[in-house]
Formats: C-alpha cells, structure tokens, sequence
C-alpha cells in the first residue's frame, strides 16, 4: 500500500513510520509533504530515500486553494492512505470528503479530551494523573473524527509540558506505526463515523 505522509515539523512520527516500513511492512512512505519549508522531516525523507516536497499555504489566497493544490499533489502519489502527522493545518471539508476513510491523524491527547493545541499544559493545569495520546479517522469535525487506538501514560508530581510532550511522544512512536498497519493489511475501516479493526467497533 502507498502511504503518504503530511508534516509541518520535525517529523519524528514520520521516523517511526519509516522505520517500521523498513522491515515486514505492509505499506511504503512513496511521499511527504510539508507546508513549511526547511521543516526536519523533509530531511528524514531525503535520508531514506524517499520523494518529498514543500506546498506551502502562503502561495495561496484562501484555505479552499491551498486544500485544491493539496489533493492533487498528494494525488499524484496515488496513495491509499493519508496519514497527518504533525500537519498544523486545519483542513477544509472538501479536503476532508477527498481522503474520507483513508486519512488518518495523531493527537497528543485522550480524544475526546483537549481537541485543538497546548493539549500536555491543559492537562496539567486540569491536574490530570493520566494523560495520553489518540490516533482517530480525520472527519469534519476537528480532532472530533473516530478514534482507533490509545495510549496512556502517567503525569507525575512536578512534570512539566515539556515532560509530558517527552512522555507521549514515545508512546506516539509505538502506536501510530501500528495503526497505519492495521490499515494498510485492510483490517482497519470506517464504517460511517466508526472505526473498526477485523469488524470490531473500535475502541
Ligand atoms: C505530535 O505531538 C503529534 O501528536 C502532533 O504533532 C506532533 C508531531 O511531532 N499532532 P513530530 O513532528 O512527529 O515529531
């Protein structure tokens, strides 16, 4: 399966997802995206060899061009899945309707907790003794589409952001890969705003 990957920064998920596609992998990184030019994961793209590009949004007068341009560049990679990883975007709906069932993003929160940014301070200033990571299906509604899978990790006395964003994003490595797996051998799907692996209602 061809798997194509959007970014806006330094792309360690992306890492994880090249690194796992490496070795018995059901699917392949065939392109990455940024919208930020010089962001580090283009250069985590060049290193493996794979084809990458920069379509930035200041080019364009409005989110619906951007979002247009978008679709065909990622298009002409023929992907069968569209994997967000650290793409600080937000994505119009048409976009969204192109890509429905095979876009996929990573929140570093637990969905339906914290949607939007700053997600590891809010769950500090909540006082939460847990907070965690989501990887949804992407639908219209922001960070609000089905989630696939979870993890969790513990907020200790004295962390701070930075620690928690350290936290998770270990856990990030490890789930995101797996999920895109999962999608890519055809056992993850959504059925209308459900995610289901083997024909189980996730999660
Ligand atoms: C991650 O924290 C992810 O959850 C969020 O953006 C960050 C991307 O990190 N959506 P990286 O670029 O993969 O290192």
């Amino acid at each position: 399966k061809n798997i194509v990957v959007l970014i806006s920064g330094s792309g360690s998920n992306l890492q994880a997802i090249i690194d796992a596609s490496e070795s018995n992998y059901p699917g392949k990184v065939v392109g990455v995206i940024s919208n930020i030019e010089g962001a580090y994961g283009l250069t985590r793209a060049e290193n493996a060899g794979i084809a990458n590009q920069t379509l930035s949004h200041k080019s364009f007068d409005s989110r619906e061009d951007y979002d247009a341009a978008l679709i065909e560049t990622i298009d002409a990679y023929k992907p069968d899945v569209v994997v967000l990883a650290g793409f600080m975007r937000i994505l119009t709906a048409g976009f969204v309707q192109h890509y429905q069932g095979r876009l996929l993003n990573i929140h570093p929160s637990l969905l339906p907790k914290y949607q939007g940014l700053n997600t590891h301070q809010r769950a500090l200033d909540a006082g939460d003794k847990e907070h965690g990571v989501s990887v949804h299906f992407v639908t219209e509604e922001l960070d609000g589409g089905p989630v696939v899978l979870q993890a969790k990790v513990p907020v200790f006395d004295g962390d701070e952001a930075q620690d928690l964003a350290a936290r998770v994003h270990q856990q990030e490595h490890r789930i995101y890969p797996l999920v895109v797996k999962w999608f890519c051998e055809e056992r993850l799907k959504m059925i209308g705003e459900q995610a289901q692996l083997d024909g189980q209602v996730l999660p």
